[in-house]
């Protein structure tokens, strides 16, 4: 079946159904907008299988998803999603651009988890907006803006207990949302080590991308490291 759209972690195929599609995970990782590239093997079933075991959790929990099937070790099948242009961040402790924007010391906790909406926009590097920025864009209404927000805040509370129970803190996280061919909105993408910050909860060890960005090492370990824990 044909390719409709690869990305920087993902490929996407037409299936026999129309409102259906396969996502395909690669092993490439990219970084920064792009500029930093590697493999990292493993990664692809890694991902497929943690956002398989998540997106079965937040069903189980009332969370409307786009997942249908794990296909094998690298494909899913599900829903064919229009996609809203926005990127979804939730944050539970400051990390990564919160603390580069603000100084605000990585690490520190927060008494309320933190939204976020940057713009799906990869020539202009995916700024951060708010909401009058999203207006002027009419990127989303703000009905709609505020449902993510709630989505957002609901799926942070399904899966923040999720991670503790294994010995994981869930720092930060993007979430991707799209509609149906019903019209209906649901959560849509990957939740993954490449999505996520994860940080292992006594030793403080990160447990995701972060060892590729910043060239910290043992990144496979850690993805391994993850996917044992999430299947646990
Ligand atoms: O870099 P920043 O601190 O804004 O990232 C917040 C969270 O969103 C991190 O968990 C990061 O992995 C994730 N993210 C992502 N895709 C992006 C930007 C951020 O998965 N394009």
């Amino acid at each position: 079946m044909s390719l409709i759209y690869e990305g920087k972690a993902k490929r996407v195929y037409e299936t026999d159904n129309p409102d259906q599609v396969r996502v395909e995970f690669k092993d490439s990782a990219t970084a920064f907008n792009g500029q930093k590239k590697a493999e990292i093997p493993g990664k692809g079933i890694v991902n497929a299988a943690v956002t398989t075991r998540l997106y079965g959790w937040l069903q189980d929990h009332g969370i409307a998803t786009h997942f249908i099937e794990q296909l094998d070790d690298r494909n899913l099948l599900v829903d064919k999603l229009t996609m809203v242009q926005l990127e979804v961040v939730v944050r539970n402790w400051v990390a990564g651009s919160l603390h580069q924007r603000t100084g605000i010391p990585e690490g520190t906790t927060m008494d309320e988890p933190i939204i976020e909406f940057y713009y799906k926009n990869d020539d202009l590097g995916d700024p951060l907006l708010n909401e009058d920025h999203i207006r002027l864009l009419g990127a989303a209404s703000p009905d709609l803006v505020a449902r993510l927000r709630q989505e957002a805040l609901r799926i942070n509370q399904v899966l923040k207990p999720f991670f503790l129970q294994r010995g994981i803190v869930l720092v930060d996280f993007k979430l991707e949302f799209g509609w149906d061919a019903m019209g209906e909105l649901k959560l849509g993408d990957e939740i993954s080590p490449d999505t996520c910050r994860l940080w292992d909860q006594s030793s403080g060890e990160r447990l995701d991308k972060d060892r590729f960005r910043r060239d910290l090492g043992r990144v496979e370990e850690a993805y391994q490291e993850i996917l044992k824990r999430v299947m646990s």
